[in-house]
């Protein structure tokens, strides 16, 4: 019987009493469904499943996205975090390989970095370290809840500029090449998020490299000031893999990291990812030049 149990933490749940390597009812895909919304993370235990069951699952949630040029898995269904190398050794940690990883160790939220972000990833684990290399989870519409008003105020309304070349850059500057740069310009999306069910919810991250209309050094303190807030314990979920765990996260209501592992351990993450279905601002002409000339005419 499918079941939902609430994650000891104030947010999330761990589903039981379905069997991914087959395709699930309607009825429980709906039930499923629902409680994506409410919980914002799911955890599925005990689910080996392969690629082609992984992209079947994941493929009721929506359309998938395809993973972006330099990615591994590139032009695929499927995103691969993985250490381990073409010759099954893990590889050195100067790889380029580990900047994703190292990259996805900042709190973030898959795909802002698009016109029309990300809805839910599924994460199947494939291989993973005895100890480390959990992936931690914040619930923004329980920071939003939390956040004084006055703050609110400040932010409610505001535009961020969001920019996968930004956060990796933070990794390694020479991360990526002109033409990956290229193909995602930076994007407009607002700091606050309205949900269908109506719960508001703090959007920021990683990617994001600048706020419309205000100066760099205001922007980055701020934002350094609503992540310090937005991941304090109360609001944290940590999830502990075991293998054939599979996550399933809202990226509107979440964000997300990996932490830290030994680097000579494996680990093999895979990634689907359900696109969104419109953007959340009107994005033409997205020009960070432009912006950034605005903001030395403010400063
Ligand atoms: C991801 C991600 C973090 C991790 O799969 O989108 O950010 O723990 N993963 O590997
Ligand atoms: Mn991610």
């Amino acid at each position: 019987m499918l079941t939902f149990t609430p994650l000891p933490g104030r947010f999330g749940a761990s589903v039981t009493g379905l069997d991914l390597r087959t395709p699930i009812s309607d009825a429980e895909f709906s039930a499923l469904r629902v409680a994506f919304d409410e919980h914002a993370v799911l955890v599925l235990r005990g689910q080996p499943i392969d690629d082609a069951q992984q992209i079947a699952f994941a493929s009721r949630f929506g359309m998938l996205e395809r993973t972006r040029l330099g990615a591994q898995g590139q032009g695929s269904e499927l995103t691969i975090l993985t250490n381990i190398g073409p010759d099954g050794a893990v590889v050195p940690p100067s790889h380029r390989q580990w900047i994703n990883t190292l990259a996805n160790q900042l709190w973030h939220s898959d795909s802002s970095f698009k016109p029309i972000p990300a809805l839910a990833s599924m994460l199947s684990g494939r291989i993973v370290p005895a100890n480390g290399g959990e992936t931690e989870f914040i619930d923004m519409r329980m920071v939003w809840n939390a956040l004084p008003d006055a703050w609110k105020a400040e932010i409610d309304g505001l535009v961020a500029i969001h920019n996968l070349a930004h956060s990796r850059a933070q990794v390694d500057p020479t991360h990526m090449t002109a033409q990956e740069r290229a193909g995602v310009p930076p994007v407009r999306q607002p700091m606050v998020r309205t949900l269908p069910s109506g719960a508001r919810c703090l959007y920021i991250g990683s990617h994001v490299e600048a706020i419309e209309g205000m100066a760099q050094q205001a922007a980055r303190a701020l934002l350094e000031r609503l992540l310090a807030f937005a991941e304090q314990p109360a609001h944290v979920y940590t999830h502990a893999w075991q293998p054939h765990d599979l996550l399933i996260w809202d990226n509107r209501s979440t964000l997300h990291r990996g932490r830290p592992f030994d680097p000579v351990q494996p680990r093999c993450l895979v990634r689907a990812t359900v696109a969104g279905d419109a953007p959340l601002l009107e994005q033409a002409p997205v020009a960070l030049e432009a912006h950034r000339a605005r903001e030395l005419v403010m400063q």
